[in-house]
């Protein structure tokens, strides 16, 4: 067996801490880099830089302590991370971080690698967004083209009155898209190692206040519409030559889906995979960073993740302390608890989504 590989993680957040729990499952060690003392992957991880990620000397130092590089945190600015991909080993690159940090170039990109998305238009200012509104119709949903997360620098527009009220969002570039009326969401997380592409199995996505809530998998669709998603999910992962983990986020309809958007890191939709599958989202991200050749994940039986936010945190206490067969907590150590932020989450294996809402729904905060 080789040395002990040193795996970097730029952002030290929930998805960091389950990545080096993974790594240290799979023997390697792992430093992570965040500009919180209190970071939740600080808990577990052996070495830290506490630093932030627009501070290239912090970024280039968490490169220099480790044998191969990744990311948990979408926003790594290019001009510090583009010098340091030729001089260090991130294999995932900067491009699906660069293709995916702007809503429009992110859309623009699924359509030229073979995905549908909602009907769209750059707006920059009320000129540009009246012309949108007009060809697009209402409802529709305006969006801050970069750094939204959880539904932060959205509105849905459905009214005049909704549209001047929208107005002093466009002191940045925006677009505005198409409401779709969806049947349901769905996400496909995937790794590649550039020869092999592994998926894991879809879910069924539910968000409240524009943030995740739910996951059911598998989502109940035909077969041939699955294939279909996972083929050109695939595909598109292919095409534009994406390696390490990638997550596309879309919205169902009518038979049909539409790229709604993607996140080169692991995929709050892809906590159940756990426990729920038979390797993991983490794990299989973590084969891939240390060469080591993925696996075909199978789901073990149906599953329900709930997110819990500070809202349900103390009920997720009580939960893990009652002690469920087949329920798992995951509280994440933050030290700071509010109403809207990821605490932590409860994976429920062997759960359908109408038993949830029958025996589980209610513990919850509605
Ligand atoms: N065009 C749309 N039509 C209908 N619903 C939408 C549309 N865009 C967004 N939404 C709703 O808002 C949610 C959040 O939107 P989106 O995924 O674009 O934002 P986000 O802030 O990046 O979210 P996150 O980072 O949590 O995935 C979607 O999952 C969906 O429920
Ligand atoms: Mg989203």
């Amino acid at each position: 067996m080789n040395a002990t590989k040193t795996i970097g993680i730029i952002g030290g957040g929930q998805l960091g801490l389950m990545i080096a729990e993974q790594a240290h499952l799979l023997g390697a060690r792992v430093v992570c880099l965040d500009p919180a003392a209190d970071a939740p992957a600080f808990a577990v991880c052996d070495d830290r830089i506490v630093g932030r990620f627009d501070d290239p000397q912090a970024v280039e130092e968490l490169c220099r302590r480790a044998d191969v590089v990744t990311y948990e945190f979408e926003n790594v600015p290019g001009d510090i991370l583009i010098p340091l991909v030729e001089r260090y080993n991130i294999p995932q690159g900067y491009r699906p971080l660069y293709d995916s940090q702007d809503r429009l170039r992110e859309k623009d990109n699924a359509r030229n690698n073979g995905l549908l998305t909602p009907r769209y238009a750059a707006v920059d200012d009320e000129a540009s967004l009246r012309a949108a509104v007009s060809s697009l119709g209402l409802p529709a949903v305006l969006k801050t083209r970069t750094l939204g997360y959880d539904g932060h620098g959205q509105a849905v527009l459905r009214s005049e009155e909704d549209i001047l009220r929208a107005l002093p969002m466009l002191t940045v570039p925006c677009i505005l898209e198409e409401f779709v009326p969806f049947d349901f969401e769905a996400s496909i997380v995937m790794v590649s190692d550039g020869r092999q592409v592994v998926s894991f199995p879809v879910g069924r996505n539910v968000h409240r206040d524009g943030i995740l809530d739910l996951c059911f998998v598998p989502a109940e669709m035909s077969d041939e519409l699955l294939g279909r998603m996972k083929q050109l999910s695939a595909e598109f992962m292919r095409r534009c030559g994406y390696e390490g983990i990638l997550a596309i986020e879309y919205f169902v309809r009518d038979g049909e889906f539409y790229f709604n958007e993607m996140a080169p890191r692991p995929h709050n939709s892809g906590h159940y995979t756990i426990e729920g599958c038979t390797t993991n989202q983490f794990r299989e991200l973590v084969r891939y960073l240390l060469g080591m050749p993925l696996e075909e994940p199978r789901l073990v039986a149906p599953t329900v993740m709930k997110n819990i936010l500070g809202q349900d945190l103390e009920e997720a206490r009580r939960i893990a302390a009652e002690g469920h067969e087949g329920v798992y907590v995951h509280i994440y150590g933050k030290t700071e608890s509010r109403p809207k932020r990821k605490m932590g989450h409860i994976t429920f294996v062997g759960m359908t989504p109408e038993r949830y809402e029958r025996e589980w729904s209610d513990r919850f905060v509605r």
